[in-house]
């Protein structure tokens, strides 16, 4: 685990100056650059030591076949594994006949920092060989946000004390030799040597490799160009083999000399284009980026993110870590969707292979809310991902007996990737959680061509689903049965109140889809019927409430169950999952993560304040966070109940997710959701945001710790920046015509030179409930 402290509290940079071998993994998930196409794990340039090595490519996977003990119907047969593809990072050293490896010699300093600005990740470090001879290495590396295919690499070595002979080779690597998977089945299956080789090349600095995988077929080709800069007595020769490409670079440098690699790589894949044609896209790429040039694609970078900060930006006062945390999570969840251009963004982005690289309701859930407010033009495309794969969720729905689409519980390509029933397909919430992402980001955006071309077919294929999933039993009331909502230590279960709730503002928005799109509704066969039906279907939606407690159900009969035995469950016995039989967590009142206590965050209209103050208290005692997905959800609501210091409590351990290594698990790659679950907790929490068709509604309230909030919204075309100090809120329109919104219940006509300026009301007082044992938020 990370310790505490192992960064630096800076407000913009991530900074290590401490190489701990031993948790090498984890740094180089909090290390890893992406832009949602290509994504490189912060792997140190030489490649070893190392803890995972890890280049990926957005949607580059490999089959592998799921086995089952016992056959059963409609059991997804492949299941698909993220890969780690030719690594172009890879910068070898060897000074005066020994190879620059860390585990050897003496690191005399070293430091490491993601900057957040400017999107680079740097290193400065100064090592002594075992034989004596001591050099100083910089390096600058950059994944590129404004040319999708281009990572780059500058890498300069220096003699400190005598003369030196330095040989760098720069390379391309393809099936590099992976650790064996660790113990956590979710872990991802490493795959050994999934790529076969079609092409090598190598000619002066241009290197080139293509290769393909065996069962998926996938294409894929990476390329490097280098410029040199060193003294005149440098020598270079390069060559190929089947999974190297290398250029060598040989000089002998007097202390005050300098031998500087500049290395731009260029990535492509495709399951359909041809190995020249592969060749040409990536050398076309990589010319692109020549033309640039490596200050080129610095200063580009830096005009991307300096944008990116304007309208995203979230400022807390008197609070450092919390600073750093939130700024280091919109970079990444940035990082993780800003091109992925219609494919996934998956549940760890490209920071490491957890979860085999597979996409889940995380997504649509947790990562779009904040980059719809701050970078709608990624939702679009990762909802447009989701289109392109409703055939694949249309054959799915026809397989398992229903009608519209059931999108999958977790894949990289489309299909069903869970082999496992109750966790699985049964969460069929993601298909309203898809639906709820397309009706916000069209709230937010006025978006109508999106709307029309990809917001209808998907909010009608889904609303289709739910009609066909749920009945009206003999009084009328909707039901849907059987089905696993967000809390996966309860399965199968009926009326779950978030499915029914979210089901209900699906079929809803279908129907006035429909209405407004009269064109599309033809083309996909809608009638008035059928949008009459869903309809219907949404007014007698059935909400399991128990009155005698004064609760909603998380679903039918939860609160009649048996209460977990808490008091004689050991601090060690979490996950409980991974201690206890799931049968036995189905049939009992425990709560793996914000279920109910989600369901009066994205439906909040449906419960009052009493209820959400009961409703807490009930479940919070229950639920255990085994989920990284938990924490930012009850900072949500504890902030709306009042209970200002749990919420901050809970933002803390979503913010420190992954810098502090709480569930030491980061080695595997980020937590994509919790860290935008760090933006959800402030902004939603103690911002109190929340939306009611378009309109946008603030309640503000800060934790002690925090002396103030700011941040940036993009919403209709405007930019809203909202600050709340202990006792008021400023809204301020940045730009764009006139806004309304509400603070704390008033309606408030912002303009753009009017800022509104409001009191913060007193908060209601309530006794703050309780955790389960040993479930105390990690506070510091
Ligand atoms: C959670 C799911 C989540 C998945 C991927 C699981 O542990 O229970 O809700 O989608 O992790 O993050």
């Amino acid at each position: 685990m990370i310790a505490q402290g192992a960064y630096a509290v800076e407000p913009w940079t991530v900074r290590e100056t401490d190489l701990k071998l031993d948790v090498l993994a984890q740094s180089e998930s909090v290390f890893a650059l992406s832009n949602g196409h290509v994504g490189w794990r912060g792997n140190l340039d030489e490649g070893e030591p190392h803890g995972l090595p890890g280049s990926y490519l957005n949607g580059v996977h490999e089959l592998h076949p799921l086995p089952y003990a016992e056959a059963g119907y409609g059991y997804p047969e492949s299941g698909q594994t993220v890969i780690n593809v030719t690594n172009g990072k890879v910068v070898r050293l060897l000074v005066d006949d020994e190879p620059f490896d860390l585990r050897y010699g003496r690191l005399v300093a070293h430091e490491r920092t993601l900057d957040l600005r400017r999107g680079v990740l740097e290193r400065v470090c100064e090592w002594t060989s075992p034989a004596g001879s001591t050099v100083r290495v910089r390096s600058t590396r950059l994944v590129s946000l404004t040319q999708r295919a281009i990572a780059a690499v500058a890498y300069e070595v220096e003699p400190v004390d005598s003369r030196t002979r330095v040989v760098i080779q720069s390379e391309l690597v393809a099936n590099e030799s992976l650790p064996e998977p660790n113990g956590d089945p979710r872990a991802a299956r490493a795959l050994k040597s999934p790529l076969e080789h079609e092409e090598d090349f190598a000619d002066g600095p241009r290197l080139r490799l293509v290769h393909r995988t065996r069962r998926s077929g996938l294409r894929v080709a990476v390329a490097a160009d280098h410029v040199l800069t060193g003294p005149e007595r440098t020598t270079t020769s390069s060559e190929s083999n089947v999974d190297v490409a290398r250029l060598t670079v040989t000089s002998v440098l007097d202390p005050g000399e300098r031998l500087r690699v500049e290395k731009l790589v260029a990535h492509g894949w495709s399951g359909v284009r041809s190995r020249p044609a592969m060749s040409d896209q990536v050398e076309a790429a990589l010319a692109a980026a020549a033309h640039s040039g490596w200050q080129g694609l610095l200063d580009e970078q830096q005009a991307y993110l300096d944008d990116f900060w304007a309208r995203a930006d979230v400022e807390v006062d008197g609070d450092e870590e919390i600073q750093q945390a939130v700024r280091f999570a919109l970079f990444h969840v940035l990082q993780a969707g800003a091109r992925a251009e219609g494919r996934a963004i998956p549940a760890k982005g490209l920071t490491g292979s957890g979860y085999d690289g597979h996409a889940f309701w995380d997504t649509e859930t947790f990562v779009l809310p904040l980059l719809t407010y701050t970078s709608p033009g990624a939702v679009a495309e990762a909802l447009r991902w989701r289109q392109n794969t409703l055939p694949a969720a249309r054959e799915r729905a026809a397989q398992l007996g229903l009608r519209g689409a059931a999108f999958p519980w977790r894949t990289i390509e489309g299909s069903e990737g869970s082999a496992y029933w109750p966790a699985g397909t049964a969460a069929f919430h993601v298909n309203a959680d898809i639906a709820d992402a397309v009706v916000r980001y069209v709230a937010a955006t006025g978006d109508r061509d999106f709307e029309r071309d990809t917001g209808v077919e998907l909010l009608v294929e889904t609303a289709r689903l739910w009609r066909s999933l749920g009945h009206h039993d003999h009084h009328g009331a909707f039901h849907i049965d059987g089905v696993t909502g967000p809390d996966e230590y309860s399965a199968i279960a009926d009326d779950n109140t978030y499915t029914n709730l979210m089901a209900r503002a699906n079929l809803l928005a279908a129907a006035a889809a429909v209405e407004r799109h009269p064109e599309q509704a033809a083309q996909l066969d809608v009638d008035h019927e059928e949008s009459a039906a869903w309809r219907a279907a949404a007014t007698a939606m059935h909400i399991p409430y128990n009155p005698d407690l004064g609760v909603h159900e998380q679903h039918a009969g939860f609160t009649r169950y048996q209460r977990w035995d808490f008091e004689s469950t050991g601090p060690d016995q979490f996950p409980l999952m991974l201690h206890f039989p799931y049968f036995d967590l189905y049939r009992k009142q425990v709560v793996k993560q914000a279920d109910l206590v989600l369901a009066m965050y994205t439906c909040g209209s449906h419960f009052d304040d009493e209820h959400i103050a009961r409703n807490f208290a009930y479940y919070e005692p229950l639920t255990v966070r085994d989920s990284s997905l938990s924490a930012c959800v009850q900072a949500v609501i504890a902030a709306q109940a009042g209970h200002l210091g749990l919420a901050y409590d809970y933002t803390v351990e979503a913010a420190l997710m992954d810098l502090a290594d709480l569930e030491q698990n980061t080695r595997d790659g980020l937590h994509i959701a919790s860290l935008a679950g760090t933006w959800m907790a402030l902004v939603a929490g103690f911002g109190g945001m929340r939306r009611t068709g378009d309109t946008l509604r603030f309640a503000p309230r800060l934790p002690e710790r925090f002396s103030r909030l700011a941040f940036t919204i993009q919403l209709l075309d405007r930019r809203l920046h909202v600050e709340i100090s202990p006792d008021k809120a400023t809204y301020t329109l940045l730009s764009g015509p006139r806004l309304t919104i509400t603070h704390h219940g008033e309606h408030l006509n912002v303009g753009p030179d009017s800022p509104a300026v409001r009191t913060v009301p007193p908060t209601p007082e309530r006794p703050t409930p309780e955790q389960p044992p040993h479930r105390t938020p990690n506070a510091h």
